[in-house]
């Protein structure tokens, strides 16, 4: 996932939990805090921070499955509560990590937050995890306290940003529904450039330590979100929904398999080519390309751009700049690099459709356009080194589903704001 800090959504948990499901609001951080103009150049660049953080650690550590390269920061919060007695906070949820953590108490070096510091002395389920058990030992990047025996956590990010702190056993309650032993990562130093309204991360990844995973069967493998889009001024809320309640069904869903590769983190997707108005372009024809390859893509909520792989990319542009009659001119944040000079009104762009496998995704231009000032209009694609990123732009005002027994994603579009 990728840094936002503006334009993020706060999730909050308001629906019952009737048995089958639940279901918790997004809401979008714009209707809280008004500037976000500027600040989706921060969420941008981030998501090449991101883009390149995923790549260097595919490249440095190929049969990794490991959890550490998880994302910088997201655009979506959600509340949770931790501990006995619980107590509430905001964490960036996160489908690209595994490992929840937030900042504890004693805050040894601690980003600023708004909320009250968690401190586990003051609950009766925290317990730390020891240095010996496999908890510990299969998290990459952990060390032992020699002094107490308990195991340390090391989180780092694309943008440098990172969390320390003790390994530990919590229970995580989502309004209603209680998951107890969560392994969390208690933080007592952590940098970065996370913004006040989180105190951490909320892992929803397919790995080990994910917060999905270890609800496992409570919620069947499913859960599903909706993403209103960030920059429509809509102060309507987003859902995210568990169990039941997250099945994806009815007219118009489309759904792709998820590809199983390493990093278990991450889910992979197999794009095979995109439409731009009436020309197909397919990765297939990069013969030889490991673009092509079977789950060349992930999807990740936290990403804010839709990163290519490259060859394709080139293509796609050559066919926008064909099909868009407006005036180039260049990104005035200097971020993306196809930006056409558009004023308030509908812009007339191509209508792009993403082809998954099994899946036609027809976008809509706020899925791949993105206003980064008042007469700025930005392709929301940049190009992957290594594989594709499917950003959370792509993925506002659709249904998105994961049902990881049928190890399908499911995509139907949808007004989130209605949802
Ligand atoms: C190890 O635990 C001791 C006792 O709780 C604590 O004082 C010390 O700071 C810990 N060391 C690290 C590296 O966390």
């Amino acid at each position: 996932m990728v840094f936002l800090p503006c334009i993020a959504l706060l999730f909050t948990v308001i629906s019952v939990s009737d048995g089958a499901g639940f279901t918790v609001d997004l809401i979008h951080r714009d209707s809280l805090r008004p500037h976000s103009d500027v600040k989706v150049q921060d969420a941008l660049q981030r998501s090449f921070n991101r883009a390149k953080s995923l790549v260097n650690n595919d490249i440095i550590f190929p049969q990794s499955t490991s959890t550490e390269i998880v994302s910088d920061r997201g655009e979506y919060l959600m509340k949770i509560s931790l501990g006995t007695p619980a107590v509430e906070t905001l964490a960036i949820a996160d489908t690209g990590s595994d490992l929840t953590w937030i900042q504890c108490k004693p805050c040894i070096s601690c980003f600023k937050q708004n909320s009250p510091i968690f401190d586990p002395k003051g609950s009766s389920t925290y317990k730390q995890v020891s240095c010996s058990s496999t908890t510990c030992t299969s998290l990459q990047r952990s060390s032992c306290n020699s002094t107490t025996g308990t195991c340390l956590y090391t989180m780092m990010y694309g943008d440098r940003s990172y969390s320390k702190g003790d390994l530990a056993t919590e229970k995580i309650t989502l309004k209603g529904v209680s998951i107890p032993n969560v392994i969390i990562g208690c933080g007592h130093v952590d940098q970065g450039t996370f913004g006040a309204g989180a105190s951490g991360i909320v892992g929803l990844g397919g790995g080990r330590e994910s917060l999905i995973t270890q609800m496992g069967s409570s919620i069947e493998g499913k859960f599903s979100y909706c993403l209103v889009p960030f920059l429509s001024g809509n102060a309507k809320s987003s859902k995210m929904n568990f169990g039941e309640n997250a099945v994806v069904s009815g007219a118009g869903v489309v759904s792709t398999p998820i590809v199983e590769k390493t990093p278990k983190t991450f889910y992979y997707l197999t794009l095979e080519g995109l439409t731009v108005g009436k020309q197909r372009l397919d990765v297939s024809s990069l013969y030889g390309s490991s673009a092509s390859e079977e789950g060349n893509m992930i999807i990740d909520s936290g990403t804010t751009l839709t990163f290519l792989p490259s060859d394709l990319y080139y293509q796609v542009v050559t066919a926008v700049k064909s099909q868009v009659k407006l005036k180039q001119i260049s990104d005035p944040q200097g971020v993306l690099n196809l930006c056409y000079l558009s004023t308030g009104e509908v812009p007339q762009v191509p209508a792009i459709t993403a082809h998954f496998k099994g899946a036609d995704v027809k976008l809509k231009t706020v899925n791949t356009f993105i206003r980064t000032g008042d007469n700025s209009l930005c392709f929301a694609f940049a190009p992957a080194t290594s594989f594709g990123i499917y950003g959370n732009v792509a993925q506002m005002n659709f249904l998105v589903g994961y049902d990881l027994k049928k190890k399908t994603v499911s995509f139907k579009p949808t007004d989130c704001s209605k949802a």
